[in-house]
């Protein structure tokens, strides 16, 4: 038997609960006047490279990338950010620095090693705000997260950094690497690599004895420049006044290159090690990374298979269950089925079935109302009803 692919699933039991998600968290961002953007799933590995980052595990071990039957290097899309943003630039939005606030959802491919919660083909919830440099948007966006997952009753912690910009970033970064290779020698093979080519992700180890090694490492929120400093500030207080939990992670510094000042993730504790359900920031130099004109942006994805068992929906019945108990009735019950299905969800069981055989399918189905149609009401042009 030919099965799906190893970290691939079929949405099947969950399928309710995955589009319940959808629908709601577009409803929320649409109250944000965020608009729906759709990119393709397949982009040139470029623009990944250029983005997400060569020095990235996502870029450097875990992209499904081929060559086209034209020749292409093309991949499939590991994050919705890249192709966003490259659909702002390829329409010209940047040239004016026009303002666009997107949200989208989809599947997206890593070759990761499956586990809990990890898998290799997993949708994504993401929202994209360019042309906005204020730390209100960050706040907006962040406020956005909280209003999806608000709406689902999902506990959180949330979790946010500062990675500074261009001005502060640079000195930090030599103070950090001058700490890392003091400590070198006690630090995993991973880590003694990234020192060179991605000195911030040591801090997000998940080694002990790494992380035991950093705890005197010194500390990005420590070294920020004064703008940076006044705008973290602000995004902690602002928080605070919208009653929004958070805590400074100083660890926190995502796994992606393209991001500058905020950085943050929801996290639960309730689904395992794979424990982040939502992860963000703002990426102020990347449509300039990818050639167009520098746009400030901010944005965040939330992976909906990790937030899937923390959905509850209320399994409450609706909908219309319409039958017939003889042969005769089939087309006034299905001029019925036309009408009805307007505006109404209708089961239409197509086959004369008993009185109580009808029932039981209805409630198997979880419907609200029944209505029948025999030989009396074919007659009378009425319809039996009852409601479940
Ligand atoms: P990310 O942190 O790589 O960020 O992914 C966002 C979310 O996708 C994670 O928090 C997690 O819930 C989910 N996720 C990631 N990998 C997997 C996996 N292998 N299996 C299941 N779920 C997974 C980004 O992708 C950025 N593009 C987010 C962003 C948007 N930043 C700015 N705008």
């Amino acid at each position: 038997m030919i099965k799906a692919l190893r970290g691939m699933k079929d949405i099947i039991e969950d399928s309710d609960k995955f589009t319940h998600f959808i629908k709601k968290a577009s409803e929320v961002s649409e109250n944000f006047c965020f608009e729906y953007i759709e990119t393709p799933l397949l982009e040139e590995t470029r623009l990944f490279k250029r983005s997400v980052g060569e020095s990235s595990d996502i870029v450097n071990k875990e992209m499904y990338q081929f060559t086209d039957k034209g020749g292409n290097d093309v991949c499939l899309r590991p994050e919705g950010t890249a192709g966003v943003v490259r659909a702002y630039m390829e329409h010209k939005f940047d040239k004016m620095a026009t303002p666009k606030q997107w949200y989208y959802y989809g599947p997206m491919f890593r070759y990761e090693r499956p586990q809990k919660g990890r898998l290799r083909e997993f949708h994504q919830f993401g929202v994209e705000s360019f042309g906005e440099a204020s730390v209100y948007e960050d706040i907006k966006v962040i406020l956005l997260a909280s209003k999806i997952l608000d709406s689902f009753k999902i506990n959180y912690t949330l979790k946010i950094n500062s990675l500074g910009c261009s001005e502060c970033r640079p000195t930090y970064m030599k103070d950090l690497v001058s700490f890392l290779e003091e400590k070198k020698d006690n630090l995993c093979e991973d880590c003694q690599r990234r020192i060179i080519q991605n000195p911030l992700r040591v801090l997000d180890c998940k080694n002990e004895n790494c992380q035991n090694e950093l705890q005197t490492a010194p500390k990005i929120t420590h070294n920020l420049c004064e703008n940076c400093n006044k705008d973290f500030e602000k995004l902690q207080n602002e928080l605070k006044k919208l009653n929004i939990e958070y805590e400074v992670d100083t660890n926190l510094v995502r796994g992606l290159d393209y991001y500058n000042k905020t950085a943050f993730e929801f996290v639960s504790t309730e689904i395992g090690a794979q424990s982040a359900i939502c992860g963000g920031g703002r990426y102020d130099k990347l449509v300039e990374m990818l050639d167009g004109k520098p746009v400030p942006a901010v944005g965040f994805a939330m992976g909906i298979e990790r937030l899937l068992p923390l959905v509850n929906i209320e399994n409450q019945r609706n909908g219309i269950y319409l039958g017939i108990m003889t042969e005769d009735a089939r087309d006034m019950a299905l001029a019925k089925f036309n009408e009805l299905t307007k505006d109404n969800k209708v089961y239409f069981e197509n086959r004369v079935r008993k009185l109580n055989q009808h029932l039981k399918k209805a409630d198997k189905l979880n419907l609200k109302k029944v209505m029948i149609i025999g030989e009396d009401e074919l007659k009378n042009e009425t319809f039996w009803e009852k409601e479940l």
